[in-house]
């Protein structure tokens, strides 16, 4: 439910969330014609934002929607909404549609003033029971289309695999297109085989992951040997360890695939050893943010 007292960010304007309107004919409404990106801000701070912006701004340009907001209007937006839950853990929402027209028309204008919103939440901490668990995934042929790489919300396909995946008792859906097992219906995929980390290559089949990065990058610290490369049904069933990743589950390991345990059945050894780097990672972001908060 809506916190009343919150306020969000629409069109240049800071307005409470329970006030804050949206035209009918607004193209993101109608037709799904908008982009998005999700931003979790530890400590309040927004995480990795470079990247979020960078992969905002692609997402705008494969769409030819002109980025309305230099980065540092997007940061000031950023610091305001987070600053109304000091020092707590937030997910920043941003969504820009290509705006409104008189009527509705698949055919757009060029002059469309996009629509701008940005709200942030409190993040909810995982569920430690959960990750210690690991959770349930089953594979699924992937019908979305073949642009996987913008982050539109038109995510019709997406929603239908993670209701599937809920009706047959699992956390995720893999989504499988060819053979090759792509990415979660909302995550990056990883997968171990023989002590080496493995996940798809970026291309247009799959959403170009922050935390999937910054899963990679951790990895390299930690000397743990990886690899960008293909990864089929076969070898995912095949798999000593799998996870998924993304802003809200982190990493997260995936004990079950299609009924059957993945490896022990259990999170394995370069799930922990990769889990707590992404946690010493986030403890050393809160605890500059406290720093900073308490300098000035
Ligand atoms: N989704 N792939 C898909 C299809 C996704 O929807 C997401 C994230 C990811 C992971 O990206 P990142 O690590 O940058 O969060 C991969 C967000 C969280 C969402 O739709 O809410």
């Amino acid at each position: 439910m809506a916190d009343s007292n919150r306020k969000l960010y629409l069109n240049g304007e800071f307005v409470p969330e329970h006030t804050a309107c949206i035209p009918v004919l607004d193209r993101g409404f109608l037709f799904g014609d908008s982009i998005y990106e999700v931003i979790p801000a530890y400590g309040g701070r927004p995480f990795r934002w470079e990247h979020h912006l960078r992969r905002m701004q692609h997402s705008l340009d494969a769409i030819h929607i002109t980025n309305p907001l230099r980065d540092d209007e997007w940061l000031a937006i950023f610091d305001r909404l987070t600053a109304q839950l000091p020092g707590q853990d937030q997910k920043l929402y941003l969504q820009i549609t290509r705006g409104v027209m008189p009527a509705r028309n698949h055919l757009h204008t060029d002059d469309l003033m996009p629509t701008v919103l940005v709200m942030s939440e409190a993040m909810k901490p995982r569920n430690q029971a959960t990750v210690l668990r690991g959770i349930k995934a089953i594979t699924l042929e992937d019908i979305r289309w073949q642009r996987c790489d913008i982050k539109a919300t038109t995510l019709l396909a997406n929603i239908l695999a993670r209701q599937q995946a809920a009706e047959q008792g699992a956390d995720e859906a893999i989504l499988v297109r060819d053979g090759h097992a792509l990415e979660g219906s909302a995550s990056n995929l990883f997968m171990v085989s023989h002590g080496l980390v493995i996940t798809p290559p970026k291309d247009s089949h799959i959403l170009p992951g922050i935390t999937r990065d910054l899963t990679l990058e951790l990895a390299a610290e930690a000397g743990v040997p990886f690899a960008e490369a293909v990864i089929s049904e076969e070898e995912l069933a095949e798999a000593d360890e799998i996870w998924v990743t993304s802003s809200s589950r982190e990493i997260m390991p995936v004990t079950e695939l299609n009924g059957r345990p993945v490896g022990s059945g259990t999170p394995g050894p370069l799930w922990q050893r990769l889990d707590a780097q992404f946690d010493a990672y986030k403890a050393r972001l809160r605890l500059h943010a406290l720093e900073e908060d308490n300098n000035g």
